[in-house]
């Protein structure tokens, strides 16, 4: 039944519902909530309150399995359990009962914190960070059933006891595992008090004892270039893809939150980085990304989008934290990793509206005919050329006092999201995210871009992504236009197709 935002179903809600046990008042709340302005309609969120890291990303029996940090209580970090939902089709979400929460005695007490799910020979497994603070240890837990609603915890958790003796650790938490040479190995997130982030390498022939052997790969608190990558690594995802390794570590200290991207070789059981990189440059709203490997091999990676508002705001919606489309992670021959969104979310598209050959001078408006939209896709050529920048115009309010760039600088080297005037509410973050990028010799800029309400998704070149959220104080902030400044850029074409709900496919 779609109720609400979201394809919801009721499988076996019932089953699982002591924690919350107030089922019925949430499908209630998606279905009042869909009316929330800045609340996407194509993205996944819960149907209801807080929602962090994407976790235990499996495709299971064909079908796509997402978990996620989320208190099922309120719109505030806290009571730390895994909400659950799948898919067939990576774009639609079915909600399923909360799979993992906090016992009221044992090794998870404050939290069942993040996490990973592998098939170990047919048993769906989780490896998660069970907290019982000041510990912060892995622990699993099993399913048997087909679709993954009932988890069992290891009488034996938390399965890592404690942390590497003879390591001086700021924190550690967090996992990432595979399988190699018939073996299980996995990283632990830490950050090395003096040194920098860490992922700890174990490994374990059966999930259940793991032995330390070293770091996988140290970073350096001290080295901001190319960019630092702070005191401590939460949610470090290794992937395998192929000629070359990545190392995705969630770079934290106290207000610090973005993702960094290492591509490097693994040999010896260590990693060593060749090229270090911002993988989005939103910062804080794509954060401690995960993957899982499809049927078809695709590595597909989502990450958590925060918010950019008050937490009295998000408190008042009743909702907080957006899950990014899924994107296709690939090896680029340059060395980067190449990210796509996945063709699946063109089922979405609607009728398309197209626009070529444009002259964009400074100042000018209403280039696209009126053009709108808070829930559409475009795809944009645009040459920059004697301009010092150029791009899009997005949610912009008829007089002008509303709007959000998106644009290359071409002096800077730089991919900018000026988010100064997206809102006329003073409580809602406004601060420019903006990091290098160069379009490559005589080519226009490349933009695929997602506008879903308060969120932003634009992927530039294949490769370089920006993230953001917005909150346009106004209704009628919905215009789409062309910019430039310093001289006049070119659009080559733009296609806009307005894109559907997902709760209404
Ligand atoms: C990252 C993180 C993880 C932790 C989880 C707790 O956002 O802080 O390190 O496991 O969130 O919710």
């Amino acid at each position: 039944m779609a109720i609400g935002t979201i394809w919801f179903s009721t499988v076996n809600y019932e089953a699982n519902s002591s924690f919350p046990s107030r089922i019925a008042a949430q499908i209630q709340r998606r279905s009042e909530m869909s009316q929330n302005r800045h609340r996407p309609r194509y993205h996944f969120l819960p149907p209801a309150n807080w929602m962090n890291d994407p976790n235990g990303l499996i495709q299971w029996r064909g079908r796509y399995h997402m978990f996620y940090q989320h208190n099922p209580f309120a719109a505030v970090w806290g009571n730390m359990s895994w909400g659950h939902a799948v898919s067939d089709d990576l774009v639609h979400w079915h909600d399923l009962p909360i799979a993992l929460r906090p016992d009221s005695e044992g090794v998870d007490t404050d939290g069942c914190f993040s996490g990973i799910a592998v098939n170990n020979n047919g048993v769906a497994t989780i490896v998660y960070t069970g907290v019982v603070e000041p510990a912060q240890l892995a622990c699993i837990a099993t399913s048997t059933d087909d679709d993954l609603i009932h988890w069992e915890k290891h009488p034996n958790n938390p399965v890592i006891k404690s942390t590497p003796p003879d390591l001086d650790l700021v924190a550690y938490r967090d996992h990432s595992v595979w399988r190699e040479d018939g073996m299980w190995y996995q990283v632990v997130g830490a950050g090395i008090k003096g040194v920098g982030g860490a992922a700890l390498l174990y490994r374990s022939h059966d999930l259940v004892d793991w032995e330390y052997l070293h770091p996988l790969c140290v970073g350096d608190v001290n080295q901001r270039d190319p960019v630092w990558t702070g005191t401590m690594w939460e949610c470090p995802l290794f992937l395998d893809l192929g000629e070359k390794h990545a190392l995705l570590i969630s770079a934290w200290d106290h207000a610090t939150f973005y993702t960094v991207c290492m591509v490097g070789t693994y040999a010896n059981k260590r990693f060593t980085p060749e090229l270090t990189y911002k993988i989005d440059l939103g910062d804080n709203f794509f954060y401690a990304p995960q993957a899982m490997r499809d049927d078809q091999g695709r590595w597909l990676m989502w990450g958590w989008l925060q918010e950019g508002r008050s937490q009295e705001a998000q408190v008042a919606d009743g909702w907080s934290g957006v899950m990014s489309l899924p994107r296709v992670v690939t090896l680029r021959p340059d060395g980067r990793l190449g990210l796509a969104p996945a063709p699946e979310l063109k089922t979405l598209r609607q009728a398309p509206k197209q626009f070529h050959s444009r002259s964009i001078a400074p100042g000018q408006r209403n280039l696209l005919d009126g053009l709108q939209g808070d829930c559409i896709e475009l795809i944009a050529e645009i040459e920059v050329g004697d301009a010092e920048q150029g791009g899009l115009r997005l949610r912009c309010s008829p007089d002008g006092s509303e709007e959000t760039l998106l644009y290359y600088d071409r002096n800077a080297g730089q991919l900018v999201l000026d988010t100064s005037k997206s809102s006329s509410d003073p409580s809602t973050e406004r601060t420019n995210r903006s990091g290098p990028y160069r379009p490559a010799a005589g080519e226009p800029i490349r933009i695929q871009l997602f506008i879903d309400r308060s969120c932003i998704e634009a992927y530039v070149d294949g490769w370089c992504c920006l993230t953001g959220r917005i909150y346009p104080a106004h209704e009628e902030s919905l215009g789409i236009d062309l910019f430039a400044q310093g001289g006049t850029a070119t659009l080559r074409h733009l296609t806009a197709w307005p894109l559907n709900d997902i709760g209404r496919p």
